[in-house]
């Protein structure tokens, strides 16, 4: 195998993992997310579910990596011949997921580039998003750039690229969302906004609650599309796991939970809690914030920061998605770095196309009566995802036994996996069961707009 070095430290491999997890899914979908769902009731089931669920299918998905040292395809094949299906599938997923999250990261550079170049009252209104994701060229460009970004770190490689972009990146991360946060909750009137997202309504609690909070879980910690199990490839033996994925985990939930300070109480003012706002769904980073930064002072230059922030997240979420196709590659046809980029990239770009072009000269192309990029997310996060993320536990919790990731933690001296009854029950029970309840609600969903 050519080059396939690891992660130079254990913090590297925090850092790696921890930036492939944060973004858009905590920046833009966790908070849209939250004010839909009630705000408090959707924050404190989500963070249950991270701490059992999504703690658990982590653990599992780095576990299998460090094992076997292998990514998605060689991993599962090794383990269990009948499971060799869940690598093509992990494989698969991420090629359908690059192309239309690049797309998304071209978009959030296009306003990136707004917020610089034109005053916001010009931009924040219904129209301008719509407008321009229905261009035919102007969005290719910008997936283009944003493309051409990332694809140039994953060809420098784990150790110069991918660990040093993080290690870069995620604390500016950081700062600037805690100062966004800070900025917007001490806007007169906030306070309300800021209730509504932390205290949790009883009331409002039903079971599309729990399903959304724990398919959003599962999008946000990058589970279930072989990209933890590549990371846990390169993660050394005697980093403790565990601890790790605790860490990661805490720290995406962390930067989701700020995201949702940063947006929430704002739409909240500016709307006045009125629900068709909270309830603006995708559009709501796009299309409502915009409106949110106008009436603020400074709005132009906190907006710009803002979605700096976002382009920065979405960019290493992107890397961390293109690294797992290269290796993928590398692995397979022992080709080097730079060209298997190279080839990925061109890949991503011309499948990216379809997805840009279904909202506009396309968007007579309508499968299950979706655009073709909401089909993509659906086909990759309703349906293989929690196929993929069941089937590998079911592999671990019945046919290899959970012991084996127990064992695979342990494995360096005084390692002790302090959860492992709890986690035992997580991959056996938990998990499976609640995968199945997202899958077939999910399908379901689906197919209810499907009529004939
Ligand atoms: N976890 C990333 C996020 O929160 C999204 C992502 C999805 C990254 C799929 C990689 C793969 O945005």
């Amino acid at each position: 195998m050519n080059e396939k070095k690891g992660f130079s430290s254990k913090i590297g491999f925090i850092f790696a993992a921890a930036s492939s997890a944060v973004g858009l899914g905590n920046l833009w979908r966790f908070p849209y997310l939250a004010a839909q769902y009630g705000g408090g009731i959707f924050l404190f089931v989500y963070i249950i579910l991270a701490l059992t669920f999504g703690f658990g299918l982590m653990i599992t998905e780095i576990g299998i990596g460090r094992k076997t040292g292998k990514t998605c395809i060689g991993a599962f094949k090794s383990l269990d011949k009948r499971f060799g299906f869940l690598g093509i599938l992990g494989t698969v997923i991420p090629f359908i997921i690059t192309p239309y999250y690049c797309l998304i990261g071209g978009w959030v550079t296009k306003y990136t580039f707004t917020f610089l170049t034109k005053s916001v009252s010009s931009f924040s209104n219904d129209t301008f998003f719509t407008a321009y994701i229905t261009k035919t060229w102007e969005p290719l460009l910008f997936l283009l750039i944003f493309l051409v970004c990332a694809a140039f770190v994953v060809m420098r490689g784990v150790e110069d690229g991918v660990e040093k972009a993080s290690m870069i990146l995620m604390p500016m991360l950081i700062i600037l969302s805690v100062l966004i946060a800070a900025y917007t909750i001490t806007r007169q009137g906030a306070l309300g906004g800021v209730m509504y997202y932390l205290k949790p309504d009883f009331s409002k609690l039903t079971v599309k609650t729990v399903l959304a909070a724990m398919g959003q879980l599962f999008y946000s910690m990058s589970l279930a599309m072989g990209i933890m199990i590549t990371y846990g490839s390169y993660m050394k033996k005697e980093d403790h796991l565990e601890q790790s994925v605790r860490q990661v985990e805490i720290f995406d939930t962390l930067i989701a939970f700020i995201a949702g300070l940063m947006i929430i109480p704002a739409v909240y003012v500016f709307s006045g809690g009125d629900s068709s706002a909270m309830g603006a769904g995708p559009g709501l980073m796009f299309i409502t914030l915009p409106k949110v930064f106008n009436t603020l002072p400074l709005g132009r230059v906190f907006g710009f920061v803002f979605f700096v922030l976002v382009f920065f997240a979405a960019l290493t979420s992107a890397i961390s998605l293109l690294e797992t196709l290269v290796s993928i590659i590398m692995e397979k046809f022992n080709t080097s770095r730079p060209k298997t980029t190279a080839i990925i990239a061109l890949y991503t770009f011309l499948f990216a196309v379809p997805s840009s072009l279904g909202f506009g000269i396309w968007s007579n192309i309508q499968p299950l009566k979706m655009s073709i990029l909401d089909f993509c997310d659906f086909a990759s996060n309703s349906v293989l995802m929690p196929i993929m993320a069941m089937f590998t536990c079911i592999l671990v919790g019945f046919v290899l036994k959970p012991q084996v990731i127990i064992d695979e933690v342990e494995s360096a001296e005084g390692h002790e996996f302090k959860a492992k009854k709890l986690y035992s029950f997580i991959v056996r029970w938990l998990a499976p069961i609640g995968l199945f309840g997202i899958l077939v609600t999910s399908v379901l969903a689906g197919f209810g707009l499907f009529t004939w």
